[in-house]
């Protein structure tokens, strides 16, 4: 898969509203636009002035977003309608969408399905179709943005994994192992081109009250997806390497990986 060259556009200074202090706006490709997490973001960037390119494949959903970002003071806003799952097509539509920008500072990988465990058990297609969208998708459009921005020896690609791929459960395995390829993935192209000055995020979020937890157990008690966001953007900035988000999740799965595996596989998890 090439790259095609596009041209850069630099964007002016301007102030940052809520913190006064001068921001220099960036040029932002959100893929899987309509996400909770992603479309919590897209707010906190519009509001500072960033430049935003938005993927989705629902297209008044997409629309609603889009013109939102207009609205809160986003310096540039395009968009395009497009199901990922078409890797076919990522090549020509990456290109579009960085020409459309002038450039790239940052790309957000959102896009995912948790699936039907239970289906997903008994049919296989089931079980392909929450691993292609979880992992061959993401892993398409991180060959292609991996290979532009280490040639331009610049730009963060944060993508949205998941502290269900540290350990499997029987609850939502095939999702887990989904978002376990993907961080394996992730950590190995970080490996690959951080050298070349590209910063590579793997983010992994626990619980979310977002479209894809919704009506879960207990998921009045998940975490606020305004607070994930801000955490997010700010993580974004610095580049960090890995994100758990709320953080204490990064004890929580400590422990949880820690637990022998002739205890785990009793546990009803
Ligand atoms: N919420 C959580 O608790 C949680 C926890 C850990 C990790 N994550 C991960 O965080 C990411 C965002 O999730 P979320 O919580 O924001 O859930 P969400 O609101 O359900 O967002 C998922 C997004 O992925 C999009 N998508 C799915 N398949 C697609 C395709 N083939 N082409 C284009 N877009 C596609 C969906 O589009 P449609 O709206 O058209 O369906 C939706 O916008 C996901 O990768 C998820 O696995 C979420």
């Amino acid at each position: 898969m090439s790259t095609t060259p596009v041209p850069e556009r630099t964007l002016p200074l301007r102030k940052a509203r809520k913190s006064g202090a001068a921001h220099a706006p960036k040029r932002i490709l959100v893929l899987g636009a309509t996400s909770g997490i992603a479309e919590a973001c897209i707010r906190l960037w519009a509001e500072r002035g960033d430049s935003l390119y938005l993927v989705g494949r629902n297209a008044d959903r997409l629309a609603v977003v889009a013109a939102d970002a207009r609205t809160r003071g986003a310096t540039f806003v395009d968009s395009a309608v497009a199901n990922l799952d078409d890797t076919g097509k990522h090549a020509e539509m990456l290109a579009h969408a960085i020409n459309s920008l002038g450039g790239m500072d940052v790309a957000l990988l959102a896009l995912g399905v948790l699936g039907d465990q239970g289906e997903a058990e008994r049919n296989f297609v089931a079980a392909s179709q929450i691993l292609h969208t979880n992992f061959n998708a993401p892993v398409s459009l991180l060959t292609w943005l991996g290979n532009y921005a280490a040639q331009r020896k610049a730009g963060t690609l944060a993508v949205l994994s998941s502290v269900a791929g540290e350990r499997g459960r029987k609850s939502n395995y095939v999702y887990g192992s989904s978002k376990a390829g993907l961080t394996a993935f992730v950590d190995g192209l970080r490996n690959r081109i951080d050298r070349e000055g590209v910063r590579v995020m793997t983010i992994k979020p626990g619980p979310v009250k977002t479209a894809m937890t919704e009506g879960m157990k207990g998921s009045a008690k998940f975490a606020d997806v305004d607070a994930v966001a801000a955490s997010l953007v700010k993580a974004i900035d610095k580049g960090t390497d890995v994100v758990y988000v709320p953080e204490i999740w990064r004890v929580i799965m400590c422990v949880i990986r820690m637990i022998p595996e002739r205890v785990f596989k009793k546990l009803n998890l």
